[in-house]
């Protein structure tokens, strides 16, 4: 947890230039898919890291809305730093809870949405499915070989645990009725996300929050190199099309 944290806080100034706006397209069309009415609704954004699902609910016309993130410096102004299966928030707090891609990190996932419904009765989670990639993710992890990255341990345990990933539908929904929730759907969304621009790609790939520290430890030179060499491996590279897992849990 302390890793995770730690890659979170010193990721959160890549992560708002890069990875916020690809993560900002699918928390919109995320939050279509609320098992409850938004429009009044006091909402928590668990795992909210810049808060994007948050937002959203913002649009939708949500009475109320917190963000709580494990890590404080991704956390927009006003949002709780906190771990999200030990909430500091009485039972029944919120209407709704919505954890964009935050459960996948959680050792003990039940704990976490057990937590979640303490707070609030109805959950709409996210997750991408298994296996899905884009060229932008192998082209820059070359590049960032070749500058001496090495995927810290973290993230290689959360890519090799599949027991703890949350990327099948059958674990999703699994986890919400462990927690024990009655009406548990999962679906699978592809979210067109409109990025396909090198700089974007490459933006959106360096601010991830297993790579953002070790570039920001580059020179300023190394950086710049780094980026333009990724930029020319993606020209020409296909639209980002992700697809997202929603679960809805009442
Ligand atoms: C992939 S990011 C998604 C952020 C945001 N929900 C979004 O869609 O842009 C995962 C977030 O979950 C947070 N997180 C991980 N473990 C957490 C925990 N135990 N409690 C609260 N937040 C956690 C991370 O700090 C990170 O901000």
């Amino acid at each position: 947890m302390k890793e995770i944290r730690q890659a979170y806080d010193a990721a959160a100034p890549a992560w708002r230039v890069g990875p916020a706006r690809l993560y900002g397209v699918l928390a919109q069309v995320l939050l279509d898919h609320a098992p409850v009415p938004v429009r009044g609704a006091v909402v928590l954004d668990a795992g909210a890291g810049t808060g994007v699902a948050g937002d959203a609910a913002w649009v939708r016309g949500a009475a109320r809305v917190v963000d709580a993130d494990l890590a404080p410096e991704i956390l927009a102004p006003g949002g709780v730093a906190a771990d999200l299966r030990r909430l500091p928030f009485r039972d029944r707090a919120f209407d709704l809870t919505v954890a964009a891609f935050s459960l996948g990190h959680l050792d003990d996932p039940v704990l976490g949405v057990r937590e979640l419904r303490r707070v609030a009765p109805a959950l709409l989670a996210s997750a991408f499915a298994e296996g899905w990639t884009h060229p932008a993710k192998e082209v820059v992890d070359d590049v960032l070989a070749v500058h001496g990255y090495r995927a810290p341990d973290w993230y290689t345990a959360f890519k090799d645990g599949p027991e703890r990933r949350a990327g099948a539908p059958d674990r999703l929904a699994d986890l919400a009725v462990a927690a024990g929730h009655h009406d548990v759907r999962v679906s699978r969304v592809e979210v067109a996300t409109g990025l396909s621009a090198p700089r974007d790609l490459v933006a959106w790939r360096l601010g991830m929050a297993h790579v953002a520290p070790f570039v920001a430890t580059l020179p300023e030179t190394a950086q710049q190199a780094l980026r333009s060499e990724a930029e020319r491996g993606l020209a020409g590279a296909p639209e980002v099309v992700v697809p997202m897992l929603v679960l809805t849990a009442t």
